[in-house]
């Protein structure tokens, strides 16, 4: 697809940096410290979004609470990708009227991929009078500036403008202490699965130039984060937006290059064009984790085909083969969605046979959710609720097992683990994770969070592991 790559100009995201300063003097002008709330729903990129917007609000003065009743601004990021989460979003948006009785003068804004669809933004104008600000993710870059005219106006603003999207370098961002951090390397979705809202709410595919991502990789390793996860839409479309050929294996091995002591993760991976190249780099890079996030959404070729995913059910268990004879200590994990429109007993049988071949260590798992805009919201679905039901609940049934199973087959081996965190309870006190990614409970001294040690796993379920330190 050939369109052109956008970029905003360093000079345009420093005037916003100017406009925090301002923001700065007029709410600290009495001296005393303002608090703002980020409410963050849906996935890793949100996440790595609402650590820019805490970045801008840092730079305007702004302390943080996640008390709605401190708050003197509060922003909602929101998720798109299924209705359930929109629902929350209204409801805890609605709730806010309280807050802002008890607050009269507090800002609410919303942004994210919820509000970048015409009929949600129209819908927090029309009846939800409480919100002061609504931004796309199209738009985040000028969060001040936004911020400053509701501010100054004391009007309520709408920015939700549809378009591709750029790639923007210099925002601030305050992440959250610790170990692990998140690592944008490219924004959007070329893909149109005919089921998802997403490419048309964070528009199309755009990488970021290699150099700014590995030199922020070099700046997380000198803070001290230990475990980086790359992030991207499809990270295996990385680069072919860019001048300069590099591809996401090139990517790997460049910032596998960095010196210290760091783990290397990535998501999410489409099957389409995930390579052997990408295999054997991340087999031979010592930093990059055994770890596989790889959405087959669907064991049916025919449901495969409806919903564009450009791969068949072989095709599919070739690639994990492969992956595999790489690296033969693979943690593999998946999407799959349930209740596509017209999707059949028997197709559905075809996802529980490729999840007992293909044994995933975990799997998320979705009821299909329709999206108004998208292919999909128009095809007939003459399946009851219930029948989709029925389906997630026997692949959950089956997800738990083989994840039970594949846990059980730790018990006894001595792994690596990172630790990365207090679990506030006291017979396991901290948590951990293997080289693969799976979640390992241990007690010890909390001197240990960002160490590597190793753990003989003692116990495990399916969702967790639990080991004791070696000496
Ligand atoms: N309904 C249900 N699940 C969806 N996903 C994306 N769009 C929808 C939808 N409309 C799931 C896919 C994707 C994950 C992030 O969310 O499985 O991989
Ligand atoms: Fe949505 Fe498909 Fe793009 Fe993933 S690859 S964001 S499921 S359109």
């Amino acid at each position: 697809m050939s369109y052109e790559r956008k970029v905003i100009d360093i000079k345009d995201v420093r005037r916003q940096i100017d406009i925090c300063k301002e923001i700065y003097e007029h709410v600290n002008s009495d001296g005393v410290t303002r608090l703002a709330m980020v409410d963050t729903y849906g996935c890793q990129q949100n996440e790595a979004d609402s650590e820019k917007i805490r970045g801008y609000l840092a730079e305007m003065g702004y302390g943080f609470t996640e008390d709605e009743f401190q708050a003197d601004v509060i922003v909602i990021n929101t998720c798109a990708v299924r209705e359930h989460a929109e629902m929350r979003v209204f409801g805890n948006v609605g709730a806010l009227n309280h807050t802002k009785k008890a607050r009269p003068d507090q800002i609410i804004a919303v942004c994210g991929c919820m509000v970048q669809q015409e009929h949600i933004a129209k819908k927090l104008k029309m009846s939800y009078p409480v919100v002061d600000l609504v931004f796309g993710p199209h738009e985040l870059w000028r969060f001040p500036e936004l911020l400053r005219q509701v501010m100054a106006r004391k009007k309520r603003i709408f920015a939700t403008e549809n378009d591709t999207g750029a790639v923007i370098e210099g925002i601030p961002q305050v992440r959250k202490e610790g170990v692990k951090a998140w690592l944008s390397i490219m924004y959007g979705c070329n893909n149109f699965c005919t089921y998802c809202i997403v490419p048309y709410v964070r528009g199309r595919e755009r990488s970021r130039l290699p150099e700014d991502i590995v030199r922020e990789a070099r700046e997380l390793v000198a803070q001290g984060y230990k475990d980086i996860t790359l992030l991207g839409q499809n990270v295996n479309s990385y680069g072919k937006d860019l001048d300069e050929p590099t591809d996401f294996a090139d990517l790997i091995r460049m910032i596998n290059g960095i010196e210290g002591d760091f783990i290397i993760r990535f998501m999410t991976s489409h099957p389409k064009d995930a390579t052997e190249k990408l295999f054997k780099t991340m087999a031979e890079c010592e930093k990059c984790a055994h770890q596989l996030h790889l959405p087959v959404q669907s064991g049916n070729d025919r449901i495969l085909k409806v919903m564009n995913r450009n791969y068949t059910r072989e095709k599919y268990i070739r690639q994990v083969e492969l992956a595999r004879s790489y690296m033969p200590d693979l943690v593999l994990t998946t999407d799959i969605i349930v209740g596509f429109p017209g999707e059949t007993d028997e197709e559905f049988n075809d996802t529980l046979t490729l999840c007992e071949k293909v044994r995933y260590d975990a799997m998320f798992t979705f009821i299909y959710s329709k999206r108004v805009g998208t292919p999909a919201a128009s095809m007939p679905d003459p399946f009851t609720r219930e029948d989709k039901q029925r389906h997630f609940d026997a692949l959950t049934e089956l997800a738990n097992r083989i994840s039970g199973e594949k846990h059980a087959e730790y018990e006894g081996k001595t792994v690596r683990v990172l630790v990365d965190g207090e679990t506030g309870k006291e017979e396991y006190n901290l948590s951990s994770r293997t080289n693969g990614g799976r979640l390992v409970h241990l007690k010890g001294d909390k001197s240990l969070i960002g160490q590597t040690v190793d753990v003989k796993i003692t116990a495990s379920n399916t969702w967790a592991l639990y080991g004791e330190i070696s000496i």
